[in-house]
């Protein structure tokens, strides 16, 4: 039996961010932003300039930076190490690059059983660069803000390898799992070995915290989430958690399936910025942490506004132990960064979680 996550916590860096994952009590609410080093930050944009996103990626000393320097200037109390999803498609067989303005591209994409079959599970060391990477983060910040690793989840990995990119109706994806249960279940079993190596080896180089993105999870009904994805998820939030960090786990459009995604275990969910916090965090018994869920076009207002915003949502999470504030998705590309600075501000200036008094 692994030990319970909650078990482990003296012995991982004691940050605000890692105690709020637990659910235990803080001095205020952490705050980090999903996507806070991209192409809004002057910064990122100037490595860009000389460095593609692959390249930026496979190079720990590159990555480093930008996470970094993402993290220091906006003052945050997490960084997300800086890697892309896609990143262990290459070590399963699928080649893919990143075509300007159009995505994610996988050259050949899967679409039956042989396919499936040849992809490799034994090639998760070819992605030490992303450790190597976190080790430099982690020495730069010792124990002054928690570090993230990240991994995709099996069903939004798997969509971008059958679909061969982005997709709006996850045709392909759907037909193999309707039509090859059987392929698609080894499919994602073959996912989750390499997931769970992937994930030990940043925690391995030092990550307190290890974040699922199951980004298009929202493109199932409760009861196909339920059959062809949460058992292959729950055993990989559950092997990561047996490696000693706490798990969250994050997906948009996920109203519906929250009470399913929770069953994967993960100590903390990250809720979209559709999905009202304080009754998806109640309909969830607050049996786990919750992080979010600004809309990050919100951070296109002028300050007041987003002050009221970021003010609603800490009062809905009414200072209960295991909110974490972040954006219900990413920052997209043109959000003035001033803003986001001024997000962690209002966090800020809201004051100690003094939960009695403000739930009433
Ligand atoms: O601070 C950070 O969060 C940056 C690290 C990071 C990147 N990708 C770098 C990146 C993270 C956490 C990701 C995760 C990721 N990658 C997700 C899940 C998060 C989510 O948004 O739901 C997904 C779906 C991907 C796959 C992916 N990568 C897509 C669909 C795209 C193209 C879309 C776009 O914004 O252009 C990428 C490219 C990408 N990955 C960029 C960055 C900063 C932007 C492109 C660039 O710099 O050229």
């Amino acid at each position: 039996m692994p030990t319970p996550v909650s078990d482990l916590s003296s012995s991982i860096s004691a940050s605000r961010f890692v105690r709020a994952c637990l659910r235990q009590p803080v001095d205020r609410t952490p705050v980090w932003f999903l996507r806070q080093a991209g192409r809004y930050m002057r910064e990122y944009m100037e490595v860009r300039r000389h460095h593609s996103l692959i390249e930026i990626c496979k190079r720990p000393d590159l990555a480093a930076e930008v996470t970094i320097t993402a993290a220091e200037k906006l003052d945050v109390d997490a960084a997300i190490i800086f890697a892309d999803l896609l990143l262990p498609l290459e070590c399963m067989g699928l080649d893919f690059e990143f075509q300007a303005g159009e995505g994610p591209v996988i050259h050949r994409p899967l679409r039956d059983a042989a396919s499936i079959e040849a992809l490799s599970t034994n090639r998760a060391s070819e992605l030490a660069y992303v450790g190597e990477a976190i080790q430099k983060v982690v020495a730069h910040f010792k124990d002054r803000i928690g570090i993230i690793g990240f991994c995709g989840a099996p069903f939004t990995l798997a969509s971008y390898m059958i679909e061969g990119g982005g997709s709006r109706n996850y045709i392909e994806t759907k037909k193999l799992m309707y039509r090859q249960p059987g392929a698609w279940r080894k499919l994602l079993d073959k996912l989750v070995v390499v997931l769970r190596e992937f994930a030990a080896q940043q925690v391995a180089a030092g990550a307190d915290v290890l974040q699922i993105f199951d980004s298009w999870a929202g493109a199932l009904s409760v009861p196909d989430y339920r059959e062809f994805v949460l058992p292959a998820t729950r055993t990989l939030v559950r092997e990561v958690q047996a490696v000693g960090v706490p798990v969250i786990y994050f997906g948009v459009d996920t109203a519906s399936l929250l009470p399913s995604m929770r069953e994967t275990g993960a100590d903390v969910l990250g809720l979209d910025w559709r999905t009202p916090l304080d009754r998806a965090w109640r309909d969830l018994d607050y049996a786990c942490a919750a992080q979010g869920n600004l809309d990050p076009i919100t951070l296109f207002a002028d300050p007041e506004l987003i002050r009221a915003r970021v003010h609603h949502i800490l009062d809905q999470a009414g200072g209960r132990p295991g909110h974490i504030f972040n954006l219900g998705h990413g920052i997209v590309p043109g959000t003035p960064v001033e803003n986001v600075q001024a997000v962690v501000q209002f966090v800020r200036e809201y004051g100690p979680p003094l939960a009695e008094a403000r739930r009433g």
